[in-house]
């Protein structure tokens, strides 16, 4: 995700706006956005986020290479999309899993030989307490609305001595709340039959206290020669 624009009109109908939300199907949202129906997130304040869906289809790129470059052992990808990370560090020699709730994600894994489990970053995990390094890339700081809870279950899930590797939405400070996605046309998931989903965004000025509140602290900091993708070393404190 990148750069933060203005609001749009036309929402769909909150929750508590008189309309009862089903369960919250994330993998069912992101989906939706994965097959080309979604290209931006509308935040419950009215933000909106460009979703950078090619970018999740794609090979990991130069822009990738900082993260890529300090994952040096047995590392988990929590939310990895079509997998594009998961495979680069594979090509590495480095083992890497990815998660994923969106079916969709899986299946393209799946097809580009990534190793992949679809399930919830917060359901239980294998080696939970021995891995290297735990990535939250493109956003994912978001998944579940609550980025000190996420990270904590980060902290849970690394070994002594790991590292979490987060990007941060560049130019952005803490958020969390609801969120929706939308497509062309004013397509929206909720008209699709998609529910609003809670999400966060976390950006440079954020992260301290966030990860302090988590039992973290930030390592090392580098952003790309465009400034458009912040990322972040994450350590136990
Ligand atoms: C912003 S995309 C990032 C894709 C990938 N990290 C990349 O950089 O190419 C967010 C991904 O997180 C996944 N996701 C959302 N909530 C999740 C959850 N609770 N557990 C696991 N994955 C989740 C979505 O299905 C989606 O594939």
């Amino acid at each position: 995700m990148s750069s933060l624009t203005s609001a749009r009109a036309s929402a769909p109908v909150r929750p508590g706006d008189g309309v009862e939300p089903g369960p919250t199907d994330t993998g069912a949202v992101f989906d939706a956005a994965l097959a080309g129906r979604c290209h931006r997130l509308v935040r419950g304040d009215g933000l909106v986020l460009p979703l950078a869906v090619q970018r999740w289809h794609d090979d990991a790129d130069g822009d990738d290479a900082w993260l890529l470059e300090r994952c040096s052992g047995a590392t988990l990808d929590l939310g990895c999309g079509p997998g594009r990370l998961v495979v680069a560090l594979a090509d590495r020699g480095v083992a890497a899993l990815g998660v994923d709730v969106s079916v969709q994600a899986v299946e393209r894994c799946l097809e580009r030989g990534a190793a992949v489990l679809h399930r919830d970053a917060f359901e239980r995990l294998p080696g939970e307490g021995r891995w290297q390094h735990v990535v939250l890339a493109d956003g994912n700081i978001g998944i579940g609305g609550d980025p000190v809870a996420l990270l904590r279950r980060c902290r849970a899930l690394l070994a002594d001595g790991g590292t979490v590797l987060l990007e941060l939405e560049a130019g952005a400070d803490l958020w969390c709340g609801t969120a929706y996605l939308e497509g062309p046309d004013d397509l929206t998931v909720r008209e699709a039959g998609g529910p609003w989903f809670p999400w966060a965004v976390l950006g440079p000025d954020g992260v301290d206290a966030v990860a302090a509140e988590a039992g973290l602290e930030v390592a090392e900091r580098h952003q790309t020669a465009d400034g458009a993708r912040c990322f972040v070393t994450l350590t136990p404190a």
